[in-house]
C-alpha cells in the first residue's frame, strides 16, 4: 500500500515512523515532511491548504491512503474533497461535518448535550449579546473560562480569576482579539481536577481505544508560565487505572462514536478527547479530530500491534475485527524548543548531536520544527525535537530521554526537566 501522511510535526513525524514499520507499507511519503522524516519516507513538498495540488500528488504518486496529521485541513474540507474526487481513496480524518467537533467548540458543547456526556455547564453568547453574557458570568463562580468558538491555533481558550479581567477579555474576543473564530464564545464552568489525554481510532460505527496519554502543555517547571502547543508526554497514565478508563469508555467514548453515527457524519479517523479527572469521575473540555501532539509521540511507542492494519480496517469499515495490542512499557516524550517559545524565537540555529548513536535503541528522535540548510540541520520552529523512550517504567524512559536530550544542543535550546516526574508516586 502506499501511503501519505501530511503534516511535517512531531506528530506526523511519529505517524509516518510507525507506519513505515508495517509490513503493509510500500512507499510512504510525507508532505511536506521534515529532514527526520526524509531517513525513512519520501517527502514531498506541497501547500497543505492546496487540496488541488494534492490531489494532483496523489493521483501521481498511486497513493492509496492518506493520513491527515493536522485540523486545518480537515475543518477546511479536505477528506470531502478528496473522496469527492477519487472514491476508492482511504482517507484517515473526518469530512467537514465531523471536524465540527474540534472547528466549533459550540458545536461541541451542543452535541455532547445531544449524547449526555459529561462536559461542564455552559452557554454560548454572539457579539451582540455582550450583556447577557456578562450577566451569565455573574453566575458562576471564578475562574471563568472563555473559549472562542473556532480554531484560534491552540490560543482561543482563556481562563480568569477576576470577573473584571473576565468581562475585558470577553469584549476583546468579541471585537475580534481572534478574528472570525471568536465571533462566538463558550462561557463555562471551571472544572478543577488532573488532565490526560484519550485517543480512539473510529470508522464511525465501531472503535478501538488506543494508549492514553498526558501532556505537558505551560513552558515552565511546575507548569507555570504560558500555554504551549505541548512540551512533553507520558504514556500510559497511572491515575488512569482500569476502573477510571471504564468510566471514559461508557460514559465518553461509547456515546461520542453513537453520536457520531446517529448525526450521520463522514467520520473515519482519530478522536482525541482531552478529560478532566474530577475526583474520580471524567468530563470532556475539549474534542480534537486529530491526534495529540506530543501526545501522539509517546502513544505510538506504545502500540506493538500494525497500527497501519488498524487504518486500513477503519478505512473498510470493519474495525470490530481490530484487535490492539499496546505495550505494557512506559514512554515518556520531552520536547526540545528554541528560546522564547511560545513568543517570538530565533530560526535557522544548526543542530548538533542529532546522529549520536546512544547505543539504546528504545530511544527516537522525532524532527518537529527542522529544516536544512546547506550540510547541516537547522531549527526552523518553535518546537524542534522530540525525544521519546520506551522503557519498563516511567522512570527509566524518562533517565533514558533525558540522557539523549543531554548529548542534543543548538542556540538557546530548552526544555523542561520535570515531564512525567508528577506521576512517579501514582
Ligand atoms: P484547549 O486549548 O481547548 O486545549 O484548552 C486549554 C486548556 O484550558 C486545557 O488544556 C485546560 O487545561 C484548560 N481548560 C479548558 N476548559 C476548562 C475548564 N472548563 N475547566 C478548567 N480548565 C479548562
Ligand atoms: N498536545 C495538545 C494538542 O495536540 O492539542
Amino acid at each position: 500500500m502506499n501511503l501519505l501522511v501530511l503534516g511535517s510535526g512531531g506528530r506526523e513525524s511519529a505517524l509516518a515512523w510507525k507506519l513505515s514499520r508495517s509490513p503493509l507499507a510500500e512507499h510512504l511519503y510525507c508532505m511536506p515532511g521534515n529532514p527526520g522524516t526524509a531517513s525513512f519516507a519520501t517527502n514531498v513538498n506541497c501547500s497543505l491548504s492546496d487540496f488541488e495540488s494534492i490531489a494532483q500528488h496523489i493521483s501521481n504518486l498511486s497513493v492509496d491512503m492518506l493520513v491527515v496529521g493536522p485540523e486545518n485541513p480537515l475543518v477546511e474540507g479536505i477528506t470531502d474533497f478528496l473522496h469527492e474526487r477519487m472514491p476508492s481513496l482511504m482517507v484517515i480524518g473526518p469530512g467537514r461535518d465531523g471536524a465540527r467537533l474540534e472547528g466549533s467548540k459550540d458545536f461541541a458543547k451542543a452535541f455532547m448535550t445531544r449524547y449526555s456526556i459529561p462536559t461542564a455547564a455552559y452557554r454560548t453568547f454572539e457579539s451582540s449579546q455582550l450583556e447577557d453574557a456578562n450577566a451569565f458570568m455573574e453566575q458562576l463562580k471564578p475562574p471563568f473560562v472563555l473559549k472562542a468558538d473556532g480554531l484560534a491555533a491552540g490560543k482561543g481558550v482563556i481562563i480568569s480569576d477576576s470577573i473584571e479581567e473576565a468581562r475585558q477579555e470577553l469584549a476583546s474576543m468579541f471585537e475580534g482579539r481572534f478574528g472570525d473564530a471568536g465571533s462566538k464564545v463558550v462561557i463555562e464552568e471551571y472544572l478543577s481536577g488532573i488532565e490526560l489525554s484519550v485517543f480512539v481510532l473510529t470508522d464511525s460505527k465501531d472503535y478501538l481505544m488506543l494508549p492514553n496519554a498526558k501532556d505537558y502543555k505551560r513552558i515552565g517547571e511546575g507548569d507555570t508560565g504560558p500555554n504551549t502547543g505541548g512540551m512533553g508526554s507520558v504514556s500510559p497514565v497511572p491515575f488512569a487505572d482500569d476502573l477510571f478508563m471504564s468510566k471514559v469508555e461508557e460514559r465518553i467514548v461509547k456515546p461520542t462514536v453513537h453520536g457520531i453515527a446517529a448525526e450521520g457524519m463522514d467520520y473515519c479517523g482519530f478522536i482525541f478527547i482531552g478529560l478532566m479527572n474530577c475526583a474520580g469521575d471524567p468530563y470532556v473540555i475539549e474534542y480534537n479530530v486529530r491526534m495529540g501532539d506530543p501526545e501522539c509521540e509517546s502513544v505510538v511507542r506504545r502500540i506493538d500491534s500494525d497500527l497501519l492494519e488498524h487504518l486500513q480496517a477503519a478505512a473498510k469499515g470493519t474495525l470490530s475485527s481490530e484487535k490492539i495490542v499496546v505495550s505494557p512499557k512506559s514512554s515518556v516524550t520531552v520536547m526540545a524548543v528554541s528560546g522564547g517559545y511560545p513568543g517570538s524565537y530565533g530560526k535557522g540555529f544548526p543542530i548538533s548531536g542529532l546522529d549520536t548513536d546512544s547505543g539504546e535503541d528504545d530511544i527516537v528522535l522525532f524532527h518537529a520544527g527542522t529544516a536544512v540548510s546547506g550540510a547541516e540541520v537547522v531549527t526552523s520552529g518553535g518546537r524542534v525535537l522530540a525525544v521519546t523512550s520506551l522503557a519498563d517504567s516511567l522512570n527509566e524512559a524518562r533517565i533514558a530521554s533525558y540522557r539523549r536530550l543531554s548529548v542534543i544542543s543548538f542556540e538557546g535550546i530548552f526544555y523542561r526537566n520535570d515531564i512525567g516526574s508528577d506521576l512517579l508516586d501514582f
